[in-house]
C-alpha cells in the first residue's frame, strides 16, 4: 500500500481524525462520490492532508537494516544520530530521547528547576512547552507574544522576572527563531537558565546561529509532522557536558554507568530505540533536500496568497533562515471571532486538512483552573490565536495541491465576508 493510499485508508477509518496535529481530512475519499447540499452527486477531489512525513526507500532500508541485527535498543544508531544532530545544531553534546516532551522534562530537571521556581514562557505554543514546567512543580509565568513573530515579546520578558524566576522556556513558534538572540541576552542579564524549545525549528538559522544553539540547552521533537521524523522522538542539545550526562542518566532509569540494576536517581525510560534512530539518520541524510522542498512549498503559498487582502502571511526577517515547519496564515481584522472555526469546517468539507494552531495555553482548562487565568489575560496571544489557520504543509505537497488550497480558501474567505457590513 502506498503512502497516500495508507493515509487515505486511515482517514476513511477515522483513525486519525481526532489527532490534533496531523489532523487529516476526515470525510472525502479519493474519487469518492459525495452528495452536494443541492442533492446532486459530484466527484470529490482527493483529500489534502494537513501534514505528511517524507519517507523514501532510504528510510525504509535503514529501518530494515536495524531489524536484521539483534541490537534494537542502546546501540550505535542512537550514537550516530546524536552526533549528526549535535553537528547540525552547533552543539558539543546531543542526547536522544523518546519525544520532544521527554526532552523538555529532562532539561527542566537538569537545569535544577523545581518547586518554588517560576519559569517564563509563551502562552502561544503547543502545550508541552508549558507542561514540562508543571512536571517539575514549577510555576509557568506567561509573557504575551509579538504578533509578527508569534514568539514571546522580548521587550516584556524583563518585567516578568521576580526573585523566584529560575528559567525561561523560549519557543521558536512554527520554527521562527526571530528574537532568540535578544531573549538569550535578557536571560544572561538576569542569570536565568534558558531552555530553547526548538521542537518546531530543526535545520533553521538566525544569522550564523543554528536553531538549537541558544541557551543552556535546546530540545528538538521528531513527531511525524516535523521537518524530519523518527516516528516519535526528540533530542536534547547542549554544550554543557554535566547537563548532558544528567539527561543521559534521566532517560535511562537514573543509571549512570553500565550496571543495569544500579540507579543513582529517580529516572525514566525516555530512551530512543535503534529503529527510530536509524529512521532519524536517514532523514538527516536527506535534510537539505527535505528543507528545500518545504521552502518551495512555502514560497508557492506566499506567491499565491501575497495579494490576498484577507490574510496576514508569515513575517520573514532578513537574517532568519526558516526551516518551515508549518504554513500558518492569520485572518485579518475584517473577520470576527468564530469565523476561523467556520472557515476550518468549510475547508475540511472540501477535503482540505487544516487546524487552529494554537489555542492559548493559559486558557486550556487544567491550566486556567490551576492558576486562575481568564480570557483577556494575554490579549495579543488570544487575538492571534483566534485567527490563525494552519494550511496543508509537507515536503511533497504539489503545486497543484497548493493551487487548490489557495483557490478554495479565497473562495471561502470571500463567502464569509459577503453580506457583512464592513470596511472592505
Ligand atoms: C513547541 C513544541 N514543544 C514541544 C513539543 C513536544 O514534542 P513531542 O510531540 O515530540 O513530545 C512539540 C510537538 O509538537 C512542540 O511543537
Amino acid at each position: 500500500m502506498g503512502q497516500t493510499q495508507a493515509l487515505t485508508a486511515l482517514v476513511a477509518m477515522g483513525t486519525l481524525s481526532d489527532d490534533p496535529r496531523p489532523a487529516l481530512y476526515p470525510r472525502a475519499r479519493r474519487g469518492s462520490c459525495a452528495r452536494a447540499q443541492s442533492g446532486d452527486i459530484r466527484l470529490m477531489p482527493a483529500p489534502i492532508p494537513l501534514s505528511q512525513p517524507d519517507i523514501t526507500q532510504v528510510e525504509i532500508d535503514a529501518v530494515l537494516d536495524v531489524l536484521h541485527t539483534p541490537v534494537l535498543s542502546i546501540g550505535p544508531k542512537v550514537d550516530e544520530f546524536e552526533r549528526a544532530v549535535a553537528r547540525i545544531s552547533g552543539r558539543r553534546q546531543a542526547v536522544a530521547v523518546s519525544s520532544g516532551t521527554a526532552g523538555l522534562h529532562c532539561a527542566m530537571l537538569a537545569a535544577g528547576i523545581g518547586a518554588g521556581h517560576e519559569v517564563i514562557t509563551t502562552p502561544f505554543s503547543f502545550v508541552a512547552s508549558t507542561n514540562c514546567i508543571l512536571y517539575v512543580d514549577a510555576k509557568p509565568v506567561f509573557v504575551d507574544i509579538d504578533p509578527k513573530t508569534m514568539n514571546i515579546d522580548v521587550t516584556k520578558v524583563a518585567a516578568a522576572v521576580t526573585p523566584r524566576t529560575k528559567g525561561v522556556v523560549a519557543v521558536e513558534t512554527f520554527g521562527h527563531p526571530e528574537g532568540m538572540v535578544e531573549i538569550e541576552q535578557v536571560a544572561q542579564q538576569h542569570e536565568l537558565v534558558l531552555i530553547e524549545d526548538c521542537c518546531e525549528g530543526f535545520g533553521g538559522h538566525v544569522g550564523a546561529r543554528p536553531i538549537g544553539s541558544f541557551g543552556r540547552a535546546g530540545v528538538f521533537g521528531f513527531y511525524p509532522n516535523k521537518q524530519i521524523t523518527t516516528g516519535e522522538g526528540g533530542m536534547i542539545v547542549t554544550d554543557d557536558d554535566v547537563f548532558a550526562d544528567y539527561c543521559r542518566s534521566l532517560r535511562n532509569q537514573g543509571r549512570e554507568g553500565m550496571a543495569w540494576l544500579a540507579h543513582q536517581r529517580l529516572g525514566y525510560n525516555y530512551r530512543l530505540s535503534e529503529i527510530n534512530a536509524a529512521l532519524g539518520i536517514a532523514q538527516v541524510s536527506r535534510l537539505e533536500e527535505i528543507l528545500e522542498k518545504r521552502r518551495k512549498v512555502a514560497h508557492a503559498y506566499m506567491e499565491r496568497l501575497l495579494d490576498c487582502r484577507f490574510l496576514i502571511l508569515p513575517t520573514l526577517f532578513d537574517d532568519t533562515h526558516m526551516s518551515w515547519f508549518v504554513f500558518v496564515v492569520r485572518l485579518n481584522d475584517l473577520f470576527e471571532v468564530g469565523d476561523r472555526d467556520k472557515i476550518m469546517q468549510d475547508l475540511r468539507n472540501e477535503g482540505i486538512g487544516c487546524n487552529n494552531y494554537f489555542p492559548p495555553i493559559h486558557l486550556q482548562p487544567f491550566i486556567a483552573e490551576k492558576f486562575g487565568f481568564k480570557p483577556g489575560d494575554f490579549p495579543v496571544a488570544e487575538y492571534v490565536s483566534a485567527r490563525t489557520l494552519a494550511l496543508p504543509f509537507f515536503s511533497n505537497l504539489s503545486t497543484k495541491q497548493v493551487d487548490r488550497v489557495c483557490k478554495v480558501l479565497i473562495k471561502i474567505l470571500e463567502k464569509t465576508l459577503t453580506g457583512r457590513k464592513g470596511r472592505f
